[in-house]
């Protein structure tokens, strides 16, 4: 228990991530015409070395010219080990407008990395006098930025989200996979029966991302899920991670938009039983009561609050 109340969350919509290689302009059209809530342009891995001056160029023009409505536009840059990440900045906040709203942060691995970006970023809007601050989303995907993931997510007021990068945590932690995110057929209980009962190697870094997230008052989000030909899969992993409180994943591919979408928006059957558990918990109050029973079941003053989630995020994708 604490004293302290637990912040809100942004306030933004955040079921989809749509992201797109900076070196790929052809599709930036299609993504701003697309439903994902966010566009990630991105600098870093899906663009090679010798393109990444090119790939600066197109996102600075993009973000210019292209109309992207009421989406928040984020830009990807490159890793603070790489001799890329500073022009990315710097050159994104003197040549592009109001129209970047984020930076992703890749492979922060603790709070000082979070520190320099902010310290640079902070430079360059004071000289150039830019009236929108630009807000930081992060990218936990290393050993490190699991074991600083709390301190990560306090080490900015710019921070609004943090993704997991399954191929690169894998990577980072030496996990005996190569597939990008989903099941993994090695990871599994045995049953009585002799049969494989699958689990969730990801359950511990989402589980790790919603606490920090929620305790400091940013969005938590599932990153991408490679194999674009296996909508089931990818709907699975989405469930999982919604169920443990993420709001939204990547599409790596515009066929993933909607279906992240569809799990990420409420529907109407859960709207309404949240409704209902609202409504008849109003009336156990004024009857004097702090417990009732719905359906069979009990409810209480906790469920007027898992209700709540459900409502707000409705409303936050209604309007
Ligand atoms: N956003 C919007 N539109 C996209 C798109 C994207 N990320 N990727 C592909 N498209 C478009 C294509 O241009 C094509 O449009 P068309 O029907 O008008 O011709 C349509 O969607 C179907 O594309 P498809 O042929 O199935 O895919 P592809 O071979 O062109 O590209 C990928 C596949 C995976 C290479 C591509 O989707 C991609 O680059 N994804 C993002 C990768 C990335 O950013 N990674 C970093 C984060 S992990
Ligand atoms: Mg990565």
């Amino acid at each position: 228990m604490s004293f302290q109340i637990q912040p809100a969350s942004p306030s933004q919509p955040n079921r989809c991530q749509l992201f797109g290689p900076g070196s790929r302009p052809a599709i930036f059209e299609k993504m701003a015409a697309s439903k994902a809530d966010v566009i990630n342009l991105d600098l870093e891995d899906s663009v090679g070395p010798d393109d990444k001056s090119e790939a600066r160029q197109n996102v600075i023009d993009a973000l210019n010219d292209i109309n992207w409505g009421s989406k928040t536009v984020s830009v990807r840059i490159n890793g603070l080990d790489t001799p890329f990440w500073y022009r990315d900045v710097v050159d994104l906040l003197e040549k592009s407008g109001d129209r970047i709203d984020q930076i992703m942060i890749p492979k922060a691995g603790n709070a000082s990395d979070i520190y320099a970006v902010d310290a640079l970023v902070s430079s360059i809007e004071t000289a150039m006098n830019r009236k929108k601050p630009i807000n930081f989303e992060v990218i936990i995907e290393t050993a490190a930025g699991l074991a600083h993931v709390n301190e990560i997510a306090a080490a900015s007021p710019r921070m609004r989200a943090m993704s997991l990068g399954a191929a690169d945590y894998a990577a980072s932690m030496g996990m005996q996979t190569t597939g990008i995110g989903g099941t993994q057929e090695n990871y599994y209980m045995l049953g009585a029966d002799g049969q494989h009962q699958l689990a969730d190697p990801w359950h511990a870094p989402v589980v790790a991302i919603v606490a920090a997230c929620r305790t400091h008052g940013l969005l938590p989000v599932d990153g991408p899920f490679g194999d674009f030909s296996d909508d089931a899969g990818f709907t699975a992993q989405a469930k999982r991670c919604a169920t443990l409180g993420m709001v939204g994943k990547w599409a790596i591919h515009p066929k993933q938009v909607g279906l992240a979408n569809a799990v990420f928006t409420p529907s109407e059957a859960q709207l309404a039983e949240a409704r209902e558990i609202i409504a008849a918990m109003e009336e156990a109050t004024n009857s004097g009561q702090g417990a009732a029973v719905y359906k069979g079941r009990l409810i209480d003053i906790a469920s007027i609050k898992q209700a709540e989630v459900i409502v707000k995020q409705a409303d936050l994708i209604i309007g």
